[in-house]
C-alpha cells in the first residue's frame, strides 16, 4: 500500500536556537548548542499531532561549522529525502553560517523535496525566544503543497538558499534576500508564495566525498583602503588553491591587490572577484579577473571549493 508522504524529519545541528543562558534576560552571554533537537520540538506544543521525527546530526555553534559536518549533514539530508514517507526535512542551525550550509546543500543536493533551514537569534532560555516560532514556521514550509528545494525560514519569511544573507548582528529579523527576492511568507502557519521554490542541478554527494582534510583551501581577501596585496602573497606561500576577492563596488580591486591576485592566478591559483556590497552582481568585463556573478564572497568560496573538487576528482 502506498503511504502518503507526510513525515517531516527535523535534523538538529546546534546554534543559538539550542542555546541556553544562566538568566532569561541574557540575550548575548549564552552558550549555543546545548539542547537536543527533541527539546526544541517539546517547546512547540502546536506541532503535537504532526508526523515528525528528530535526529541530532551535530551539536555546534555554527561559527565552527566545518567540512566534515557538512559531509555528514548532506548525507543525512539525502538519506532522509530518499525515504518515500518523508515529505521534507527541517534543519535547526546557528545563524552565523546558515547561509553557507544552505548554499552547499542547494548545490550538492538541489532536492525536489523541501529542505528548510531555520535558527534563532535568541537562546531557548530567553524571555521571548524566537526559536519556537521559527521552528513551527519551518515545519509549515516543509509541509506546504508544492514546496521544494533548499530554503531558509526565519522571522516569518522564506528565503532562497542562493539569495539569503545574515545582514544584522542582533535583530530577530536578521536575514535578507538579495534585492528583496523572497520565496514566501509564513502568516499564522499559512505559507503565502511570493516567488518560486529554488531549483537547480545537483552536483551530487560524490562531489564532496573526499576526506574533509583534503578539500581545496580557498580563502577570501577583501579590497579596502590601503589593500596592498601582501596577504595574497602570504597565502600563496602557504599553498592556497583558490582566492575569492571581496572587491569594492563592481568587484573592483586596488592596483596592488589586483596585481597580487593576477600573479597568484598566473601561478595556478583560481581567482574570482565578488563584491563586499550587500547585494548585486559583479559584471564580467574583458581584461578583468573572472567574476563570481551574483554570489556573495562566502557563497563564491563554496562554489569555488566545489568547482576545485570537481576538477581534481
Ligand atoms: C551560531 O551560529 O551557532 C550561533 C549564533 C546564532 O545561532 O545566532
Amino acid at each position: 500500500m502506498q503511504t502518503a508522504a507526510d513525515l517531516i524529519v527535523i535534523l538538529g545541528t546546534g546554534g543559538t536556537i539550542a542555546g541556553t543562558a544562566k538568566t532569561a534576560s541574557d540575550g548575548v552571554g549564552y552558550t549555543a548548542a546545548q539542547l537536543r533537537v527533541e527539546d526544541l520540538l517539546a517547546a512547540v506544543p502546536a506541532l503535537a499531532g504532526r508526523s515528525l521525527e528528530a535526529l541530532q546530526v551535530a551539536q555546534l555553534d555554527s561559527k565552527d561549522m566545518d567540512f566534515s559536518t557538512w559531509q555528514r549533514l548532506a548525507a543525512a539530508v539525502h538519506a532522509q529525502l530518499a525515504r518515500p514517507e518523508v515529505r521534507g526535512v527541517v534543519i535547526t542551525h546557528g545563524t552565523d553560517t546558515l547561509e553557507e550550509t544552505a548554499y552547499l546543500l542547494h548545490r550538492v543536493l538541489a532536492p525536489a523535496k523541501p529542505v528548510v533551514l531555520t535558527a534563532a537569534m535568541r537562546p531557548a532560555t530567553a524571555l521571548a525566544p524566537d526559536g519556537p516560532q521559527n521552528l513551527f514556521d519551518a515545519v509549515q514550509v516543509a509541509a506546504a503543497p508544492g514546496a521544494a528545494g533548499v530554503v531558509v525560514a526565519f522571522a516569518g519569511r522564506v528565503h532562497d538558499a542562493t539569495q539569503v544573507r545574515k545582514t544584522h548582528s542582533y535583530r530577530v529579523d536578521a536575514f535578507e534576500s538579495a534585492d528583496g527576492a523572497l520565496v514566501a511568507r509564513v502568516e499564522e502557519g499559512a505559507v503565502r508564495l511570493l516567488g518560486r521554490w529554488p531549483a537547480g542541478e545537483a552536483l551530487g554527494l560524490a562531489r564532496i566525498e573526499r576526506p574533509a582534510d583534503a578539500w581545496p583551501r580557498v580563502e577570501i581577501v577583501m579590497n579596502h583602503a590601503g589593500a596592498d596585496g601582501r596577504l595574497v602573497q602570504a597565502l600563496q606561500t602557504q599553498g592556497v588553491d583558490g582566492l575569492v576577492a571581496a572587491g569594492t563596488g563592481n568587484g573592483t580591486l586596488s592596483r596592488a591587490l589586483d596585481a597580487a591576485l593576477r600573479d597568484a592566478e598566473a601561478a595556478g591559483v583560481k581567482v574570482w572577484r565578488s563584491t563586499r556590497c550587500d547585494a548585486g552582481p559583479v559584471m564580467d568585463l574583458p581584461g578583468l579577473l573572472p567574476s563570481a556573478g551574483a554570489l556573495s564572497p562566502v557563497k563564491a568560496r563554496i562554489e569555488m571549493i566545489l568547482a576545485l573538487l570537481g576538477e581534481t576528482s
